[in-house]
């Protein structure tokens, strides 16, 4: 699915967008590179597209479970996140896609 322009994500930050039934965090790296894992913390709901990132986690702002952006899997014990495919397209479009298309 076609989202927004990459450009309304600052370096270093997150965005939620909705696409399908989910709710999906685009984080835009300090790197320049781009992650795509659920928006919605599976410990009990906060918004971690919000969340504090570096090159490799993200940190729920909520109660502080993190989340591997790579795999989805949480280094702290939480249940893991959807993780997505994404790149921009020649438009400077974010695109994600599910990892798993049977789940969108
Ligand atoms: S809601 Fe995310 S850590 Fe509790």
């Amino acid at each position: 699915m076609r989202l927004g322009p990459v450009d309304e994500i600052p370096f270093g930050e997150g965005r939620a967008y909705a696409v399908g039934d989910d709710m999906v965090a685009v984080f835009r790296l300090r790197d320049g590179s781009l992650r795509a894992v659920s928006a919605v913390c599976p410990h009990a709901g906060g918004p971690l597209a919000d969340g504090q990132t570096d090159t490799k986690v993200v940190i729920c702002p909520l109660h502080l479970h993190a989340f591997d952006l790579t795999t989805g899997c949480s280094t702290t014990g939480a249940f893991s996140l959807n993780v997505y495919a994404v790149h921009v397209d020649d438009d400077n479009h974010l695109v994600v896609s599910p990892l798993v298309p049977s789940e969108v």
